[in-house]
């Protein structure tokens, strides 16, 4: 029985008791005992209550269930989607607005599910994180999501259940801004993913291989326990991949082999394609939602205009591309030009591709197998960009300090924060814990070989020393990343990498409000 399954037993079981029970626990400290803020409590309550609403509300519905999709070129995949399509539908409302989303699990085999905002700061009771925020929405159960999302801004809606992210459950989310500053004519949004599912195995599987390491591979020769492969010969290899290697990434690109890489749903042979006149300004909202794999992405014969990252606005900078981790979303300015031209989403380290067409004039479409040369042109990570002057935080002393230590490594496949497994089942076990008003830093120490997209819930945090608000950060191997933030959304919130499989095996912890 794999953890899904077990986790949603155990729900089933909680009954009335629910996520209440679990509002004592034991602080970070390992002694003194700290009662933590209730996600369904009185202190999310009032937070809301704080958030400018403009009262109006925008409902829409998500059918998470079985679909054979159209990946393009006479290529079909058995999946999990949101309505029959992969992205799901865009949601879009106005900053302020209310969105009351009702999720309907139609998924099969008793699969429980959940729907998270990613990115969004919303009350920590909608956050859509089974067991931690609500319990499991059964198969053949419904939940309304309602909240206030109160700043503009790019982000996107994926399960918060096992690897589920990784089939083909995902939506963009775009909350527009009442006084937009920036002036363009026209928006796209553009959705990436490595796609497996349906394939050559489901996301499930691709975990349970993972979950086996690399066996007799590891040089200790330790730890053949009774889920380890034979050192040779016996050894599945369907889905792990070795030998993807970045530069850019520090080594290590990712553990997963992606038969496809999608660009809205498409693979590169039979594209997406944006239709726009030349000379136009056009926004391009980039969103990351793969599970394994980072995207360096271009417009073939453009320079782009780096405008926000993670929803929220920086100071501008011009790029020819952009290396987008799992969770990240970048919004970027072009001015078209006139032809065809190809957006590419190279695999980084993974020697794949995928694309969408921008055509504004005739002309050959580019090929498949494309690689525009502004791919290798000129890059700009996250901590090269400046927040703009009006996100910035105000310069405070830092009243709280957590050292977040990613560990582990594909020996095990082990991924740990501050050397623990989270258990999904005992969430509240080692808090990091913060209060309401405090100014917090987060400080990412990354002992392994692998980047980790380090993903914080209910904030956006801001890279020390005046970088971007975001709330998903590329951490390097062997590198350290400090990000501050203030804490004023009291509740219980992941923290956690957002490689799917890396969180699924528990790189992942609590930040959580004491009462
Ligand atoms: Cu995009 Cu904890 O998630
Ligand atoms: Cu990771």
């Amino acid at each position: 029985m794999n953890s899904i399954h077990r986790r949603s037993v155990l729900l089933a079981g909680l009954g009335a008791a629910g996520v209440g029970a679990l509002a004592a626990c034991t602080s970070d400290s390992g002694t003194t005992p700290a009662a933590l803020v209730d996600p369904s409590g009185p202190a999310v309550a009032a937070a809301e209550k704080q958030r400018k609403g403009t009262g109006r509300a925008h409902h829409v519905n998500l059918t998470a269930a079985p679909a054979v999709l159209d990946l393009g070129a006479g290529i079909t995949a058995k999946s999990w989607a949101f309505s029959g399509r992969a992205p799901g539908r865009e949601i879009r409302l106005t900053a302020g607005d209310t969105l009351a989303a009702e999720l309907s699990n139609q998924l099969p085999d008793r699969t429980a599910t959940s729907l998270h905002w990613h990115g969004i700061a919303l009350r920590n009771d909608m956050d859509g994180v089974p067991p931690v925020t609500q319990r499991t929405v059964r198969a053949g159960a419904n939940f309304t999501y309602r909240f206030i999302a109160d700043a503009p801004g790019t982000y996107f809606v994926h399960p918060h259940v096992g690897v589920q992210l990784d089939r083909g459950l995902y939506a963009p989310l775009i909350v527009d801004d009442p006084r937009e500053p920036l002036s363009y004519d026209d928006e796209w949004v553009v959705v990436l993913d490595d796609w497996v599912d349906g394939v050559t195995g489901t996301p499930d599987e691709v975990l349970a291989e993972l979950r086996q390491g690399m066996g007799g591979m590891d040089m200790d020769g330790m730890d053949m326990g009774e889920a380890s492969a034979p050192p040779s010969g016996g050894m599945s290899m369907r889905f792990m991949l070795m030998g993807a290697e970045s530069a850019l990434l520090g080594g290590d690109a990712g553990d997963v082999k992606y038969p496809y890489h999608l660009v809205n749903g498409r693979v590169p042979a039979d594209p997406e394609v944006y239709r726009g006149r030349p000379g136009r300004r056009v926004r391009l909202r980039l969103i990351n939602a793969g599970g394994d794999t980072a995207y360096r992405v271009a417009l073939g014969g453009h320079r782009m205009t780096v405008t926000h990252t993670d929803g929220f606005p920086v100071e501008h900078q011009q790029v020819d591309t952009l290396l987008i981790g799992m969770g990240e979303r970048y919004d970027v300015l072009v001015t078209l030009g006139d032809g065809a031209f190809p957006l590419v989403a190279l695999a980084e380290g993974k020697d794949a591709t995928g694309m969408a067409l921008v055509r504004t004039g005739s002309g050959a479409a580019p090929k498949a197998t494309v690689r525009p040369k502004e791919l290798d042109g000129r890059m700009l990570t996250a901590s090269e960009l400046r927040a703009a002057d009006d996100v910035r935080l105000a310069s405070r002393k830092v009243d709280r300090v957590h050292r977040v230590e990613l560990s582990g490594g594909m020996a095990k496949y082990n991924w740990t924060v501050n050397g623990k497994a989270f258990d999904m089942d005992d969430p509240a076990a080692h808090p990091l814990t913060v209060e309401e008003g405090q100014r917090v830093r987060l400080d990412f120490v990354n002992s392994t070989q692998m980047w980790h997209p380090m993903h914080l819930h209910g904030h956006t945090y801001q890279l020390d020393g005046g970088g971007p608000r975001k709330d998903t950060a590329v951490v390097l191997p062997k590198k350290k990343l400090s990000v501050v933030f203030d804490a004023d959304n009291p509740g219980r919130w992941m923290l956690h990498c957002h490689n799917a499989y890396h969180a699924e095996v528990g790189m992942m912890a609590l930040v959580a409000y004491r009462d």
